[in-house]
């Protein structure tokens, strides 16, 4: 093995965790998404020069020409989706790219073993064992992250079930275990490709079969397993070819996008199995009723939000996905400014599921540069909450539902949610009555202290804008 080998490894994977470290907070986030890629891209160029067996350990020959044009493919597919890509479309591109990484880790250890199952050596079974999870877990990441992104595309929103449903999947995953079984002790026998091309469709329809049931506005959620899945792929794929770097990143993706996951569902006060097995946030299923909430919803004009809001010393701005909806980010910056211009506070309190991914309002109020120091991260705002003389809610509903507080039969009871119904008055802008991810009715609209300003959010924020600089 090439001395410098190891260094290279635990230089990248410092690189790794550093970069993941830096994305914890909106202010090194770009730095970390630069250390991170620029770990990826040593492990790319001095790994794929060490031509020792160690890393291509079946002495297979490195067609460069090959990595060149698929490398640039990738690097322009990459870069004009991340350029082009809406916000409120991230989910699905998170979705897709994750499906393919998935799809890539299944290929890989597939031409492995079928490989190393006809040679004349064959595999040990570690190595067997390694490849057949790399091409399970990643088959089944590739064929429920493409699920994943046509529901987030709203192509099929509605969750399919049918009764049985589980008990069937459940069977499917039991033979597709017993495939893996079998292959491992028989690599080598005359009938290994044929049960490996068995397992590996099982694998794909699994994938389908195990997010079809799933809600489509639980699909955040979905990526981020599946996305650990891919990562577990990938550190398989590692040990099957001898890897090291792909072993390290792998493992980090793993259990990354488990805490990510287990986090979303804590935030939202539901277990896991309850989003792959619940069918939550289905058009149907969290049907909560409208009636039964006592008081009455009072709208409210521009001009008169803009008084409340220039009179006032406090103002805290509650964002929620209908912000990303509205693309309001500019607007509520500008509006922000004008009012920090007559020495009003205004802070922004964010909540961790609020929108449909992680850090989702983070990125959203990050692009009209937004201070950090003005966003307040819930349990740090909601201590003061009763000090605050207007909030405003722009396109948020679930994330300020107080029937999360206070009505035990609610879907969202238990939820942490940011307390604006204890603010002196309360601004609800939305377009609707509609409810919002939970399909519940909200508590806040019918209070006494809320007032509603329907519209788009952004047409609002603009209207507010105008009527603050004239008040
Ligand atoms: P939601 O509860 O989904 O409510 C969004 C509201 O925005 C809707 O009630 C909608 O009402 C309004 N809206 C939509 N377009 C608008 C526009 N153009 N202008 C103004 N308003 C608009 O949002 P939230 O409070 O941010 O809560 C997020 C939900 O997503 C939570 O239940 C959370 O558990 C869930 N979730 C989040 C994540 C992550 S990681 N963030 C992952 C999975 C699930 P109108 O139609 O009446 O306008």
């Amino acid at each position: 093995m090439n001395p410098t080998f190891p260094l290279i490894i635990i230089g990248v994977a410092v690189l790794f965790i550093n970069g993941i470290k830096f994305l914890s907070s909106p202010k090194t986030a770009r730095k970390g998404n630069l250390v991170a890629a620029a770990g990826m891209l040593i492990a790319f160029i001095f790994l794929l020069k060490t031509d020792g067996s160690s890393v291509w350990s079946h002495g297979w020959s490195i067609n460069y020409t090959l990595i060149v044009i698929a490398t640039i493919i990738g690097l322009v597919i990459g870069a004009t989706g991340a350029y082009s890509v809406k916000m409120t479309a991230m989910p699905q591109m998170v979705a897709m790219f994750n499906g393919l990484g998935g799809g890539a880790a299944a290929l890989v250890a597939s031409l492995e073993f079928i490989r190393g199952s006809h040679s004349d050596v064959g595999i040990t079974a570690f190595i067997a064992g390694s490849m057949l999870f790399a091409t399970l877990i990643g088959s089944l990441s590739f064929s429920g992250s493409a699920i994943a992104y046509l529901k987030l595309e709203g192509k099929f929103e509605k969750p399919m079930t049918f009764t049985g449903q589980n008990i069937l999947n459940g069977l499917i995953l039991l033979v597709i275990l017993g495939l893996c079984v079998f292959l491992t002790v028989n690599a080598s026998s005359t009938n290994a490709t044929a049960a490996f091309i068995i397992m590996f469709s099982l694998a794909l329809f699994f994938g389908v079969a195990m997010v079809m049931p799933i809600g489509g506005a639980d699909m955040p959620v979905v990526i981020s397993l599946l996305n650990s899945f891919t990562g577990l792929a990938v550190a398989a794929d590692g040990f099957a070819i001898n890897n090291l770097a792909m072993v390290v990143a792998g493992t980090l993706v793993g259990s990354s996008g488990t805490l990510l996951t287990l986090l979303m569902c804590k935030a939202m006060n539901r277990p896991v199995t309850n989003v792959l097995f619940g069918a939550f946030g289905s058009s149907g299923s969290a049907a909560a009723a409208a009636g039964g909430v006592a008081g009455t919803v009072k709208p409210i004009q521009a001009d008169e939000v803009a008084l409340l809001l220039a009179y006032a010393q406090r103002v805290v701005v509650v964002p929620g996905y209908g912000m990303a909806v509205a693309q309001a980010q500019h607007s509520v910056r500008e509006l922000s400014d004008e009012l920090g211009k007559r020495g009003v506070e205004v802070q922004f309190a964010i909540h961790p599921v609020a929108g449909r991914m992680p850090g989702h309002m983070n990125v959203l109020l990050a692009e009209p540069n937004v201070p950090y120091d003005q966003l307040i991260e819930m349990e740090a705002i909601n201590p003061s909450m009763d000090r605050v003389d207007v909030c405003l809610v722009i396109g948020a509903n679930d994330v300020v539902n107080p029937a999360a507080r206070e009505d035990k039969s609610s879907p969202i009871y238990g939820m942490p949610i940011i307390d604006a119904d204890h603010c002196k008055t309360v601004i609800v802008m939305k377009r609707s009555m509609a409810a919002g991810f939970a399909g519940i009715e909200n508590h806040l609209f019918y209070k006494d202290n809320t007032r509603m300003l329907f519209g788009d959010a952004k047409a609002s924020l603009n209207a507010l804008v105008t009527a603050v600089k004239a008040s």
